[in-house]
Protein backbone atom coordinates (compact mmCIF):
# COMPACT_ATOMS: atom_id res chain seq x y z
CA UNK A 1 0.00 0.00 0.00
CA UNK A 2 1.60 3.15 -0.96
CA UNK A 3 0.92 6.21 1.48
CA UNK A 4 1.05 9.37 -1.18
CA UNK A 5 1.96 9.68 -4.55
CA UNK A 6 5.29 9.70 -5.42
CA UNK A 7 7.57 12.57 -6.34
CA UNK A 8 8.05 13.06 -10.06
CA UNK A 9 11.98 12.44 -10.14
CA UNK A 10 13.91 12.84 -13.37
CA UNK A 11 16.22 9.92 -14.47
CA UNK A 12 19.73 9.73 -13.99
CA UNK A 13 20.47 9.61 -17.60
CA UNK A 14 23.62 10.63 -19.10
CA UNK A 15 27.00 11.61 -16.65
CA UNK A 16 27.77 12.91 -14.00
CA UNK A 17 30.38 14.84 -13.04
CA UNK A 18 31.51 15.30 -9.38
CA UNK A 19 33.52 17.89 -8.86
CA UNK A 20 36.12 18.42 -5.79
CA UNK A 21 37.69 21.25 -4.56
CA UNK A 22 40.59 19.45 -2.32
CA UNK A 23 41.96 16.83 -3.75
CA UNK A 24 43.95 15.49 -1.27
CA UNK A 25 43.94 12.17 1.02
CA UNK A 26 40.19 11.98 1.14
CA UNK A 27 39.07 12.77 -2.69
CA UNK A 28 41.58 10.38 -4.02
CA UNK A 29 41.05 7.65 -2.08
CA UNK A 30 37.31 8.30 -2.74
CA UNK A 31 38.15 8.67 -6.73
CA UNK A 32 40.84 5.55 -6.64
CA UNK A 33 38.23 4.00 -4.83
CA UNK A 34 35.38 4.54 -7.72
CA UNK A 35 37.69 3.47 -10.44
CA UNK A 36 38.67 -0.12 -8.26
CA UNK A 37 35.03 -0.97 -7.96
CA UNK A 38 33.81 0.14 -11.42
CA UNK A 39 36.82 -1.98 -12.71
CA UNK A 40 35.74 -5.25 -10.13
CA UNK A 41 38.64 -4.86 -8.27
CA UNK A 42 36.96 -4.48 -4.98
CA UNK A 43 34.22 -3.56 -3.34
CA UNK A 44 32.27 -0.26 -1.82
CA UNK A 45 32.45 -1.11 1.68
CA UNK A 46 30.72 1.30 3.69
CA UNK A 47 28.56 2.66 1.07
CA UNK A 48 25.02 2.99 1.60
CA UNK A 49 23.89 3.95 -1.92
CA UNK A 50 26.01 0.77 -3.57
CA UNK A 51 25.24 -2.06 -1.14
CA UNK A 52 22.22 -0.90 1.53
CA UNK A 53 19.03 -2.09 1.02
CA UNK A 54 15.70 -0.52 1.93
CA UNK A 55 12.53 -2.52 3.93
CA UNK A 56 9.34 -1.61 1.80
CA UNK A 57 5.66 -2.24 3.21
CA UNK A 58 5.56 -5.09 5.89
CA UNK A 59 7.70 -7.45 7.34
CA UNK A 60 5.00 -9.98 6.05
CA UNK A 61 5.93 -8.74 2.39
CA UNK A 62 9.86 -9.54 2.14
CA UNK A 63 10.06 -6.86 -0.06
CA UNK A 64 14.12 -5.19 0.78
CA UNK A 65 15.80 -3.95 -2.49
CA UNK A 66 19.14 -2.66 -2.76
CA UNK A 67 18.70 0.84 -2.43
CA UNK A 68 20.25 1.99 -6.42
CA UNK A 69 17.23 -0.59 -7.26
CA UNK A 70 14.72 1.51 -6.01
CA UNK A 71 15.68 4.97 -6.71
CA UNK A 72 17.48 6.30 -9.77
CA UNK A 73 20.87 6.87 -8.66
CA UNK A 74 23.63 7.79 -11.10
CA UNK A 75 25.68 4.63 -11.90
CA UNK A 76 29.45 4.17 -11.05
CA UNK A 77 30.36 3.85 -14.75
CA UNK A 78 28.69 7.00 -15.27
CA UNK A 79 30.64 9.50 -13.13
CA UNK A 80 33.46 11.52 -13.75
CA UNK A 81 35.74 13.59 -11.68
CA UNK A 82 36.84 17.33 -11.65
CA UNK A 83 38.29 19.56 -8.88
CA UNK A 84 41.11 22.16 -7.80
CA UNK A 85 44.14 21.65 -5.49
CA UNK A 86 46.72 24.17 -4.43
CA UNK A 87 49.51 21.23 -5.36
CA UNK A 88 49.29 20.60 -9.43
CA UNK A 89 49.84 16.92 -8.09
CA UNK A 90 47.85 14.59 -10.83
CA UNK A 91 45.32 12.54 -8.61
CA UNK A 92 47.93 9.45 -8.88
CA UNK A 93 50.65 11.11 -7.51
CA UNK A 94 48.41 12.53 -4.66
CA UNK A 95 47.01 9.46 -3.81
CA UNK A 96 50.68 7.92 -3.77
CA UNK A 97 51.56 10.75 -1.49
CA UNK A 98 48.64 10.36 0.83
CA UNK A 99 49.86 6.95 1.48
CA UNK A 100 46.49 5.62 2.45
CA UNK A 101 45.60 2.93 -0.48
CA UNK A 102 48.01 0.16 -1.44
CA UNK A 103 49.74 -0.01 -4.43
CA UNK A 104 47.40 -2.91 -5.63
CA UNK A 105 44.76 -0.49 -5.65
CA UNK A 106 46.77 2.46 -7.41
CA UNK A 107 48.33 0.22 -10.16
CA UNK A 108 45.53 -0.74 -11.99
CA UNK A 109 44.24 2.63 -12.27
CA UNK A 110 46.67 4.66 -12.67
CA UNK A 111 46.22 5.67 -16.42
CA UNK A 112 42.86 7.05 -15.37
CA UNK A 113 44.50 8.89 -11.92
CA UNK A 114 47.17 10.35 -13.46
CA UNK A 115 44.51 12.13 -16.54
CA UNK A 116 42.88 13.84 -13.36
CA UNK A 117 44.47 16.99 -12.92
CA UNK A 118 43.28 19.60 -10.36
CA UNK A 119 42.73 23.36 -11.46
CA UNK A 120 43.95 25.94 -9.80
CA UNK A 121 42.42 26.59 -6.49
CA UNK A 122 41.07 29.85 -4.66
CA UNK A 123 43.38 29.92 -1.68
CA UNK A 124 44.26 32.31 0.72
CA UNK A 125 47.08 31.39 2.97
CA UNK A 126 45.10 33.44 6.28
CA UNK A 127 42.66 30.43 6.23
CA UNK A 128 44.37 27.48 5.99
CA UNK A 129 48.01 28.70 8.05
CA UNK A 130 49.70 25.50 7.70
CA UNK A 131 49.90 25.33 3.94
CA UNK A 132 51.13 27.77 1.08
CA UNK A 133 50.42 26.56 -2.46
CA UNK A 134 51.94 27.41 -5.63
CA UNK A 135 48.95 26.38 -8.09
CA UNK A 136 46.74 29.47 -7.22
CA UNK A 137 44.64 31.37 -9.22
CA UNK A 138 45.06 35.37 -9.33
CA UNK A 139 42.66 37.27 -9.90
CA UNK A 140 41.62 41.25 -9.65
CA UNK A 141 39.09 40.37 -7.50
CA UNK A 142 37.12 38.15 -5.10
CA UNK A 143 34.30 38.37 -7.99
CA UNK A 144 36.76 37.80 -10.56
CA UNK A 145 38.12 34.34 -8.64
CA UNK A 146 34.30 33.11 -8.37
CA UNK A 147 33.78 33.80 -12.33
CA UNK A 148 37.20 31.75 -12.78
CA UNK A 149 35.69 29.05 -10.93
CA UNK A 150 32.52 29.16 -12.69
CA UNK A 151 34.31 28.89 -16.36
CA UNK A 152 36.08 25.70 -14.61
CA UNK A 153 32.96 24.33 -14.40
CA UNK A 154 31.67 25.21 -17.76
CA UNK A 155 34.77 23.86 -19.03
CA UNK A 156 34.27 20.48 -17.40
CA UNK A 157 30.62 20.30 -18.97
CA UNK A 158 31.42 21.13 -21.86
CA UNK A 159 34.82 19.11 -21.98
CA UNK A 160 33.28 15.08 -20.56
CA UNK A 161 29.53 16.16 -22.31
CA UNK A 162 27.99 16.17 -18.73
CA UNK A 163 24.66 16.11 -18.13
CA UNK A 164 24.78 17.13 -14.60
CA UNK A 165 26.90 18.06 -11.54
CA UNK A 166 27.64 18.28 -7.95
CA UNK A 167 30.33 19.52 -5.85
CA UNK A 168 31.34 18.30 -2.33
CA UNK A 169 34.21 20.21 -0.97
CA UNK A 170 37.26 18.17 0.38
CA UNK A 171 39.63 21.09 1.13
CA UNK A 172 41.70 21.61 4.12
CA UNK A 173 39.62 22.89 7.24
CA UNK A 174 39.60 26.73 7.09
CA UNK A 175 39.84 28.70 10.12
CA UNK A 176 36.83 29.36 12.68
CA UNK A 177 34.96 32.53 11.71
CA UNK A 178 32.65 34.61 13.01
CA UNK A 179 29.73 35.03 10.58
CA UNK A 180 29.70 38.95 9.41
CA UNK A 181 27.35 41.13 7.82
CA UNK A 182 28.50 40.27 4.79
CA UNK A 183 26.82 36.57 4.85
CA UNK A 184 23.62 38.16 5.79
CA UNK A 185 21.85 38.73 2.51
CA UNK A 186 23.03 37.59 -1.11
CA UNK A 187 22.92 41.18 -2.09
CA UNK A 188 25.67 41.68 0.36
CA UNK A 189 27.67 39.14 -0.19
CA UNK A 190 27.74 39.85 -3.83
CA UNK A 191 28.54 43.14 -3.11
CA UNK A 192 31.37 41.59 -1.11
CA UNK A 193 32.45 39.73 -3.76
CA UNK A 194 33.18 42.44 -5.89
CA UNK A 195 34.85 44.43 -2.83
CA UNK A 196 37.40 41.66 -2.12
CA UNK A 197 35.71 41.35 1.63
CA UNK A 198 38.23 39.75 4.28
CA UNK A 199 35.29 37.99 5.21
CA UNK A 200 34.71 36.20 2.21
CA UNK A 201 36.94 33.01 2.89
CA UNK A 202 38.07 30.68 -0.23
CA UNK A 203 35.43 27.97 0.34
CA UNK A 204 32.65 30.24 0.13
CA UNK A 205 34.01 31.50 -3.10
CA UNK A 206 33.62 27.72 -4.89
CA UNK A 207 30.38 27.67 -3.02
CA UNK A 208 29.17 30.47 -4.44
CA UNK A 209 30.11 29.65 -8.19
CA UNK A 210 28.68 26.21 -7.93
CA UNK A 211 25.50 27.55 -6.67
CA UNK A 212 25.29 30.20 -9.71
CA UNK A 213 25.61 27.21 -11.83
CA UNK A 214 23.17 25.09 -10.34
CA UNK A 215 25.31 22.19 -8.68
CA UNK A 216 24.48 21.19 -5.73
CA UNK A 217 27.10 22.01 -3.08
CA UNK A 218 27.92 19.56 -0.03
CA UNK A 219 30.60 20.61 2.69
CA UNK A 220 32.86 17.69 4.32
CA UNK A 221 34.75 20.23 6.00
CA UNK A 222 33.65 21.55 9.47
CA UNK A 223 34.70 25.37 8.33
CA UNK A 224 31.59 27.65 7.63
CA UNK A 225 31.46 27.69 4.60
CA UNK A 226 27.47 27.06 3.33
CA UNK A 227 25.73 27.74 6.30
CA UNK A 228 25.19 31.20 5.64
CA UNK A 229 22.04 32.92 5.11
CA UNK A 230 23.51 34.39 1.56
CA UNK A 231 23.71 30.92 0.65
CA UNK A 232 20.44 29.72 1.81
CA UNK A 233 18.92 32.36 -0.02
CA UNK A 234 21.12 31.62 -3.36
CA UNK A 235 19.99 27.86 -3.34
CA UNK A 236 16.19 28.95 -2.51
CA UNK A 237 16.64 31.06 -5.68
CA UNK A 238 18.62 28.73 -7.62
CA UNK A 239 16.82 25.66 -6.91
CA UNK A 240 19.44 23.98 -5.59
CA UNK A 241 20.42 21.33 -2.73
CA UNK A 242 23.10 22.52 -0.38
CA UNK A 243 23.95 19.93 2.92
CA UNK A 244 26.74 20.24 5.44
CA UNK A 245 28.41 20.21 7.03
CA UNK A 246 31.94 17.43 8.65
CA UNK A 247 32.26 14.17 7.54
CA UNK A 248 30.79 11.89 10.63
CA UNK A 249 34.01 9.41 10.25
CA UNK A 250 36.27 7.91 13.02
CA UNK A 251 35.21 9.28 16.61
CA UNK A 252 32.31 11.57 16.21
CA UNK A 253 30.74 8.38 14.64
CA UNK A 254 31.30 5.84 17.50
CA UNK A 255 29.77 8.86 19.69
CA UNK A 256 26.19 8.97 17.74
CA UNK A 257 26.43 5.24 17.66
CA UNK A 258 27.30 4.84 21.70
CA UNK A 259 25.72 7.63 22.87
CA UNK A 260 22.17 7.12 21.57
CA UNK A 261 22.56 3.93 23.71
CA UNK A 262 23.58 5.38 26.70
CA UNK A 263 20.45 7.72 26.98
CA UNK A 264 18.02 4.55 25.83
CA UNK A 265 18.94 2.99 28.85
CA UNK A 266 18.97 5.90 31.28
CA UNK A 267 22.70 5.64 31.92
CA UNK A 268 24.20 8.82 33.47
CA UNK A 269 27.18 10.70 31.92
CA UNK A 270 29.64 12.21 34.10
CA UNK A 271 32.47 13.04 31.57
CA UNK A 272 33.57 11.89 27.87
CA UNK A 273 36.89 12.29 26.87
CA UNK A 274 38.40 12.20 23.46
CA UNK A 275 41.80 11.76 21.83
CA UNK A 276 43.18 11.52 18.63
CA UNK A 277 46.36 11.00 16.85
CA UNK A 278 47.05 11.85 13.35
CA UNK A 279 49.34 12.29 10.74
CA UNK A 280 48.39 12.97 7.73
CA UNK A 281 48.02 16.45 6.20
CA UNK A 282 44.83 17.04 7.71
CA UNK A 283 46.34 16.52 11.16
CA UNK A 284 49.00 19.38 9.99
CA UNK A 285 46.43 21.46 9.21
CA UNK A 286 43.97 20.90 12.48
CA UNK A 287 47.93 21.40 14.38
CA UNK A 288 46.65 25.37 13.62
CA UNK A 289 44.54 26.13 17.18
CA UNK A 290 42.60 28.26 14.87
CA UNK A 291 41.61 25.81 12.26
CA UNK A 292 41.08 23.00 15.05
CA UNK A 293 38.64 25.51 16.91
CA UNK A 294 36.58 24.50 13.45
CA UNK A 295 37.00 21.33 14.07
CA UNK A 296 36.09 21.60 17.88
CA UNK A 297 32.89 23.28 17.25
CA UNK A 298 31.76 20.70 14.99
CA UNK A 299 32.63 17.95 17.47
CA UNK A 300 31.34 19.44 20.95
CA UNK A 301 27.58 19.55 20.11
CA UNK A 302 27.07 16.46 19.03
CA UNK A 303 26.75 14.88 22.83
CA UNK A 304 24.41 17.93 24.10
CA UNK A 305 22.22 17.57 21.19
CA UNK A 306 22.14 13.83 21.53
CA UNK A 307 21.56 13.78 25.16
CA UNK A 308 19.11 16.67 26.14
CA UNK A 309 20.51 17.37 29.98
CA UNK A 310 17.63 20.20 29.86
CA UNK A 311 15.09 17.03 29.57
CA UNK A 312 17.61 14.86 31.85
CA UNK A 313 18.65 17.41 34.53
CA UNK A 314 19.81 14.05 37.06
CA UNK A 315 21.58 12.09 34.11
CA UNK A 316 23.52 14.89 32.15
CA UNK A 317 23.42 18.37 33.60
CA UNK A 318 26.94 19.78 33.37
CA UNK A 319 28.90 16.47 32.07
CA UNK A 320 32.61 17.12 30.86
CA UNK A 321 32.96 16.74 27.37
CA UNK A 322 36.82 17.31 26.43
CA UNK A 323 38.06 16.19 22.53
CA UNK A 324 41.50 16.46 21.54
CA UNK A 325 43.51 16.18 18.02
CA UNK A 326 47.36 15.37 18.18
CA UNK A 327 49.31 15.45 14.73
CA UNK A 328 51.59 12.83 14.82
CA UNK A 329 53.09 12.12 11.61
CA UNK A 330 54.22 8.65 12.22
CA UNK A 331 50.69 7.52 12.07
CA UNK A 332 49.58 9.38 8.60
CA UNK A 333 46.05 8.72 7.89
CA UNK A 334 45.81 5.57 10.37
CA UNK A 335 44.65 7.70 12.90
CA UNK A 336 43.79 6.47 16.58
CA UNK A 337 41.12 7.74 19.10
CA UNK A 338 40.68 7.20 22.24
CA UNK A 339 37.59 7.45 24.77
CA UNK A 340 37.07 7.27 28.02
CA UNK A 341 33.91 7.56 29.38
CA UNK A 342 32.44 8.02 32.76
CA UNK A 343 28.86 6.82 33.12
CA UNK A 344 26.89 6.47 36.29
CA UNK A 345 24.06 3.41 36.86
CA UNK A 346 21.58 2.35 39.52
CA UNK A 347 21.89 4.67 42.48
CA UNK A 348 24.28 7.00 41.01
CA UNK A 349 27.41 3.81 40.91
CA UNK A 350 30.00 4.78 39.08
CA UNK A 351 31.35 2.79 35.77
CA UNK A 352 33.82 3.42 33.09
CA UNK A 353 33.66 2.52 28.64
CA UNK A 354 37.16 2.88 27.44
CA UNK A 355 37.04 2.87 23.56
CA UNK A 356 40.29 2.49 21.51
CA UNK A 357 39.66 2.51 17.40
CA UNK A 358 43.15 2.60 15.26
CA UNK A 359 41.05 3.36 12.28
CA UNK A 360 41.49 4.56 8.75
CA UNK A 361 40.67 8.08 7.93
CA UNK A 362 40.68 8.70 4.72
CA UNK A 363 38.91 5.03 4.19
CA UNK A 364 35.61 5.96 6.28
CA UNK A 365 35.43 9.00 4.59
CA UNK A 366 35.71 8.00 1.19
CA UNK A 367 32.18 5.95 0.73
CA UNK A 368 30.35 9.31 2.64
CA UNK A 369 31.85 11.37 -0.65
CA UNK A 370 30.23 9.01 -3.03
CA UNK A 371 27.13 8.26 -1.42
CA UNK A 372 26.30 12.24 -0.67
CA UNK A 373 27.17 13.05 -4.47
CA UNK A 374 25.07 10.10 -5.76
CA UNK A 375 22.20 11.52 -2.93
CA UNK A 376 22.38 15.38 -3.41
CA UNK A 377 22.10 14.96 -7.68
CA UNK A 378 19.09 12.41 -6.72
CA UNK A 379 17.71 15.38 -4.39
CA UNK A 380 18.29 17.79 -7.53
CA UNK A 381 16.60 15.61 -9.48
CA UNK A 382 13.62 15.34 -7.68
CA UNK A 383 13.22 18.98 -6.65
CA UNK A 384 14.47 19.10 -4.08
CA UNK A 385 16.13 22.32 -3.36
CA UNK A 386 17.92 24.43 -0.19
CA UNK A 387 19.31 22.52 2.98
CA UNK A 388 18.98 18.72 2.74
CA UNK A 389 18.41 17.58 6.06
CA UNK A 390 17.49 14.15 5.31
CA UNK A 391 21.46 13.53 4.73
CA UNK A 392 22.27 14.82 8.14
CA UNK A 393 23.36 10.55 8.47
CA UNK A 394 26.78 11.69 6.51
CA UNK A 395 27.58 15.04 9.03
CA UNK A 396 29.29 15.71 12.34
CA UNK A 397 26.98 18.92 12.60
CA UNK A 398 24.15 19.07 10.20
CA UNK A 399 22.52 21.77 8.53
CA UNK A 400 19.47 23.01 9.01
CA UNK A 401 16.42 25.33 8.88
CA UNK A 402 17.07 28.24 10.80
CA UNK A 403 15.72 27.89 14.79
CA UNK A 404 15.89 23.89 14.57
CA UNK A 405 18.51 22.07 16.62
CA UNK A 406 20.03 19.16 14.55
CA UNK A 407 19.37 15.77 14.54
CA UNK A 408 22.40 13.90 16.16
CA UNK A 409 21.79 10.37 16.95
CA UNK A 410 22.98 7.46 14.14
CA UNK A 411 19.82 5.66 14.42
CA UNK A 412 17.11 8.47 13.77
CA UNK A 413 19.33 9.71 10.92
CA UNK A 414 19.53 6.76 9.50
CA UNK A 415 15.51 6.55 9.78
CA UNK A 416 15.18 9.88 7.96
CA UNK A 417 17.05 9.17 4.98
CA UNK A 418 15.43 5.59 4.53
CA UNK A 419 12.18 7.25 5.10
CA UNK A 420 12.76 10.48 2.48
CA UNK A 421 13.86 7.91 -0.01
CA UNK A 422 10.14 5.70 1.02
CA UNK A 423 8.64 9.57 0.85
CA UNK A 424 10.07 10.37 -2.53
CA UNK A 425 8.37 6.72 -4.13
CA UNK A 426 5.31 6.97 -2.55
CA UNK A 427 6.03 4.07 -0.05
CA UNK A 428 4.57 3.59 3.40
CA UNK A 429 7.07 5.39 5.78
CA UNK A 430 8.31 3.19 8.06
CA UNK A 431 7.18 3.50 12.10
CA UNK A 432 7.69 0.27 13.45
CA UNK A 433 4.75 0.36 15.20
CA UNK A 434 4.30 -3.35 14.16
CA UNK A 435 0.18 -3.39 15.68
CA UNK A 436 -1.59 -4.77 12.65
CA UNK A 437 0.75 -8.20 12.96
CA UNK A 438 -1.02 -9.01 16.48
CA UNK A 439 -4.39 -7.22 15.65
N1 LIG B 1 39.07 11.92 6.68
C1 LIG B 1 38.11 12.10 7.50
O1 LIG B 1 37.72 11.19 8.18
C2 LIG B 1 37.44 13.44 7.58
C3 LIG B 1 36.31 13.54 8.39
C4 LIG B 1 35.66 14.77 8.48
C5 LIG B 1 36.12 15.86 7.77
N2 LIG B 1 37.25 15.74 7.02
C6 LIG B 1 37.70 16.94 6.34
O2 LIG B 1 37.84 16.69 4.98
C7 LIG B 1 38.83 17.57 4.47
C8 LIG B 1 39.82 16.76 3.65
O3 LIG B 1 40.53 15.87 4.48
P1 LIG B 1 41.85 15.17 3.92
O4 LIG B 1 42.26 14.16 4.92
O5 LIG B 1 41.65 14.76 2.52
O6 LIG B 1 42.89 16.38 3.97
P2 LIG B 1 44.12 16.64 2.97
O7 LIG B 1 44.95 17.66 3.63
O8 LIG B 1 44.76 15.37 2.54
O9 LIG B 1 43.40 17.23 1.67
C9 LIG B 1 42.90 18.52 1.61
C10 LIG B 1 43.36 19.12 0.30
O10 LIG B 1 42.76 20.39 0.15
C11 LIG B 1 43.70 21.23 -0.48
N3 LIG B 1 43.27 22.59 -0.28
C12 LIG B 1 43.37 23.39 0.82
N4 LIG B 1 42.79 24.58 0.60
C13 LIG B 1 42.32 24.55 -0.67
C14 LIG B 1 41.61 25.47 -1.46
N5 LIG B 1 41.30 26.67 -1.01
N6 LIG B 1 41.26 25.09 -2.72
C15 LIG B 1 41.56 23.85 -3.19
N7 LIG B 1 42.25 22.95 -2.47
C16 LIG B 1 42.60 23.29 -1.23
C17 LIG B 1 45.02 20.85 0.15
O11 LIG B 1 46.10 21.22 -0.67
C18 LIG B 1 44.87 19.33 0.25
O12 LIG B 1 45.39 18.65 -0.89
C19 LIG B 1 39.48 18.26 5.67
O13 LIG B 1 38.91 19.54 5.83
C20 LIG B 1 39.06 17.38 6.81
O14 LIG B 1 38.99 18.07 8.04
C21 LIG B 1 37.90 14.57 6.88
Amino acid sequence: MTLKPAVDIRPARGKLGILLPGMGAVATTFIAGVLNVRNGLAKPIGSLTQMGTIRLGKRTENRSPLIRDFVSLAALSDVCFGGWDIFPDDAYTAARKAGVLAAEHLEPIKDELSAIRPWPAVFENSWVKRLSGEHVKKGTSKADLAAQVGQDIANFKRDQGLARMVAIWCGSTEVYPTPAAVHATLAAFEKGLKDSNPAISPSQIYAYACLKAGVPYANGAPNLALDIPAFVELAKKNQVPIAGKDFKTGQTLMKTILAPGLKARLLGLEGWYSTNILGNRDGEVLDDPDSFRSKEVSKLGVLEHILQPHLYPDLYQGFHHVVRINYYPPRGDNKEGWDNIDIRGWLGYPMQIKIDFPCRDSILAAPLVLDLALFMDLAQRAGMHGIQEWLSFYFKSPMTAEGLYPEHDLFIQHVKLKNTLRYLKGEELITHLGREYYD
